[in-house]
């Protein structure tokens, strides 16, 4: 008997450790022949802790469970299957499982994440071994045509990227993944890292095969302890099964990795302040050009991707670029994890194809708000994304379609807001942000970010309010185009769309004091 109990940061925050305990504690007090796997997740919060029992090869799920839940879930014959509230059935046949289409997180919630082997047994590996016997440019070639883009949030073509940096003259070369998933409500990074790290170590020793680059790095986050250990742990077992160092699998070609954590600033997520933080400097932005792909890391060509373009690139090199460009809707190909969060029934991790419309994600897939008010809002993209009302809810989830109605889906994170949400509240919060996190270097982001929050307050006590409407759109207007980064550059998508879409919320009441 084979039971599963998650070792993901999401389920231990729900109590997964202490589930484990228990489940241990209760097999020793019943003699049973049973062991227990720590397993990532599978993506369905609200489930969580999600205990699986693998019975005659099927996978019977329960959840939530608690500890007070453990002994009667053995009582109620556990082992048999459906006898017990909790349960769940089989966990594949769980509709918000069955409908996904996993490709990058195939594995996610079903291995041993730290299992060599049991990453080989479930289709890990085949990709390497593929990219291993082949040119580098032919490597490059497969990724381009597969279509994948940067799904860290600017969508930019991985294999051009990847094209750059082969054909960039350069003795050393490396191979960068941006694991400092900043934006709210994302959490597809993590869950790979812990969850199916193999995927990624593999990914980036592609990458590496690809472009010449024989070193690579993980920057991801501090408050990321979990992955942190699960990454470490990985890069050993990957260094001895000779996955990375001085020969990969035999091939005599050389790659290897360290995985290194950030000190919690949201701009080191911005790919130069990110190469300064990794270098030992402040986490400042750097002027481009020059591009990373010329001069990066150490002044080298590099290859700087976010976790889940680098965790995809196994599947496209195992299965063909043209089995995963089949997924999809018109430049935007392949599939997204999608995750869906703030005020919403089913929480979690949906991967699937490009071209759901923003609806059917809230409200089918999402279920509506966990409060069971009305949806007055959905933020997609981090705190630097659009809110879009219900009436933008057919907006397929596609790069140009979002980009069409003045939004992004950047790393694919959706917040959920019911119509108790206050939207000049939000735009006040994301000028707000952008000041806290500014890194100061230009002037549109550092002093416009301030005069925002000043702007939105005036508007929220009813202060000459046309005007400083007026005003507030002209600041946006000169951070979007004035700002040297995407974080004083975006600011202004959450600020707008939430004045164009929400406008009653900018026509607050005037104060009593005002109007005397
Ligand atoms: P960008 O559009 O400037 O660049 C995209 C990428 O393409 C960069 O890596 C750049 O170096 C590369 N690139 C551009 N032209 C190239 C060329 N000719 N050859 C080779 N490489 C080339 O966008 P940026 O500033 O890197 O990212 C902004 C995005 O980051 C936003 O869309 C936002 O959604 C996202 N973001 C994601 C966060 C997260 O937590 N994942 C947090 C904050 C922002
Ligand atoms: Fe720094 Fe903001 Fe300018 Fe980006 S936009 S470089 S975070 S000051």
């Amino acid at each position: 008997l084979t039971i599963y109990i998650p070792r993901d940061a999401a389920a231990l925050s729900l109590g997964a450790e202490k589930v484990a305990k228990s489940v241990a504690q209760e097999i020793a007090k019943r003699g049973l022949d049973a062991r227990i796997v720590r397993n990532g997740s599978r993506g369905m919060f609200w489930l969580e802790p999600l205990v699986e029992v693998e019975i005659g090869g099927k996978r019977i799920g329960y959840g939530p469970v608690k500890v007070k839940d453990v002994s009667g879930l053995f009582d109620a014959g556990l082992a048999e299957g459906c006898e017990h509230p909790l349960c769940l059935g089989e966990v594949e046949n769980l509709p918000f499982l069955k409908e996904q289409t996993r490709l990058t997180f195939a594995r996610c919630g079903i291995t041993d994440p730290l299992s060599l082997h049991d990453y080989e047994a479930h289709g890990g590996l085949k990709g390497l071994r593929r990219a291993i016997g082949i040119a580098a440019s032919d490597i490059v070639k497969e990724v381009t045509d597969s279509g994948l883009r940067g799904r860290g949030g600017a969508g930019f073509p991985t294999g051009i990227k990847w094209k750059t940096v082969l054909d960039a003259p350069g003795e050393r070369k490396y191979i960068v993944c941006n694991a400092d998933e900043g934006d709210s409500g994302t959490f597809a990074d993590r869950m790979i890292m812990e969850g199916d790290p193999f995927v990624l170590i593999e990914g980036m020793v592609i990458a590496g095969l690809a472009t010449g680059a024989t070193k690579g790095f993980v920057y991801t986050r501090s408050e990321y302890p979990h992955a942190i250990a699960a990454m470490t742990e990985a890069v050993e077992v990957a260094r001895k099964a000779g996955i990375l160092g001085a020969s990969v699998l035999g091939s005599g070609k050389a790659f290897d990795m360290e995985i290194r954590t950030g000190a919690g600033a949201y701009v080191c997520g911005e790919e130069t302040a990110l190469l300064n933080s990794l270098e030992g400097k402040r986490g400042v932005v750097r002027a481009k050009p020059p591009l990373p792909a010329h001069k990066g890391l150490f002044d080298c060509p590099t290859v700087i991707n976010n976790v889940i373009s680098l965790a995809s690139v196994p599947v496209i090199m195992d299965k063909g670029a043209a089995f995963y460009r089949d997924f999809g809707m018109g430049r935007s190909r392949g599939t997204i994890p999608l995750q869906i969060a703030g005020n919403v029934k089913h929480g979690g991790l949906y991967e699937t194809a490009f071209g759901l419309s923003l609806g059917d994600i809230v409200d089918r897939i999402g279920g509506g708000t966990a409060s069971g008010r009305p949806v007055k809002a959905v933020q997609v993209g981090g705190p630097l994304g659009a809110y879009f009302p219900r009436a933008l809810f057919d907006t397929p989830f596609d790069y140009e379609a979002f980009a069409a109605k003045d939004g992004l889906i950047g790393h694919a994170g959706l917040v959920v807001f019911d119509d108790t949400a206050d939207m000049l509240k939000q735009a006040r919060f994301a000028m707000e942000f952008c000041a806290v996190e500014s890194c100061g270097k230009c002037t549109p982001c550092r002093i416009g970010s301030t005069r925002g929050v000043e702007t939105a307050d005036k508007i929220a006590r009813g202060i000459e309010p046309e005007k400083n409407k007026e005003l507030l759109a002209d600041l946006c207007n000169t951070m979007k185009f004035g700002s040297l980064c995407a974080l004083g550059g975006f600011t202004p998508y959450p600020v707008m769309s939430a004045m164009t879409h929400f406008p009653e919320d900018f026509s607050p009441a005037p104060l009593i004091e005002a109007a005397e």
